[in-house]
């Protein structure tokens, strides 16, 4: 398993996309946007299996959080006999080997992250082939209500919208992290006001019980027809 920590990351993510820039190659758009957000964070990324069927678990995030979700998702897949990859939606070149792929994002203002829609959007093609499956980690499901369920639900709806062409077969949301250590100065002044306006404390929130339990009883039998 490969732990990419957030200076890593900024660092290789600052080398490839500055070279990329200055040689005129990405409009300055593309550059990654949750740069912007954390100063801290470990981003997985892992294989597993040498045969059987191969998965991608692909996922964005800002503090790093999700990537660890998507690796638990990944460790139930590898447990059954499969071959997966976890990785960041920035490192993947193709989807043409995979039998089925997972897709992640942690949520930022009601949505998953923009790099992660655009990721579905340009692979679309490829996935229109291959069961799909989304989750995404948030803070609204830090309460236990029908209303926190249906609004983390909702959260799913610009990537469902932006790209109709894919129908996943699974969707699910989880209660995410909040860990102020991990923002950046602006953004930790900006979610320390939203949280304690609605009542939520900082906190690791994430049931990997129920994580591992969606990706073996749901997930696994939908994208390997088991
Ligand atoms: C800038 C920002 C905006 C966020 N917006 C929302 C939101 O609209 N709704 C929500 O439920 N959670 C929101 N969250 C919470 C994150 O989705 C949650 O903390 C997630 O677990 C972070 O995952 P990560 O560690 O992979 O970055 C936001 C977090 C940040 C930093």
């Amino acid at each position: 398993m490969k732990n990419m920590t957030r200076r890593q990351f900024v660092v290789n993510s600052s080398m490839t996309v500055g070279g990329l820039i200055t040689a005129g190659a990405i409009p300055l758009g593309m550059v990654s946007p949750n740069l912007a957000y954390a100063q801290e964070g470990k981003f997985v990324e892992s294989s597993c299996g040498t045969k059987g069927k191969k998965i991608l678990v692909a996922y964005e995030s800002f503090c790093g959080s999700t990537s660890e979700v998507a690796q638990s998702i990944a460790d139930v897949f590898c447990k059954q006999g499969a071959r997966v990859n976890v990785r960041h939606v920035q490192n993947i070149e193709t989807l043409s080997s995979y039998d089925g792929v997972v897709i992640g994002s942690a949520v930022k203002s009601a949505s998953w992250h923009p790099s992660a829609i655009e990721f579905v959007k340009e692979n679309q093609d490829m996935l229109k082939q291959i069961p799909v499956a989304y989750f995404l980690t948030c803070l609204a499901l830090y309460f236990d209500t029908t209303e926190a369920q249906d609004l983390a639900e909702s959260y799913f709806r610009p990537v469902l919208t932006a790209v109709p062409g894919i129908k996943p077969k699974a969707v699910q949301a989880f209660a995410g992290v909040l860990d102020y250590g991990k923002l950046n100065m602006m953004f930790r002044l900006v979610m320390k006001a939203k949280m304690k306006k609605q009542g939520i404390p900082e906190g690791d929130f994430r049931d990997f019980q129920k994580i591992e339990s969606w990706a073996e009883k749901t997930v696994w039998p939908l994208l390997t027809g088991v």
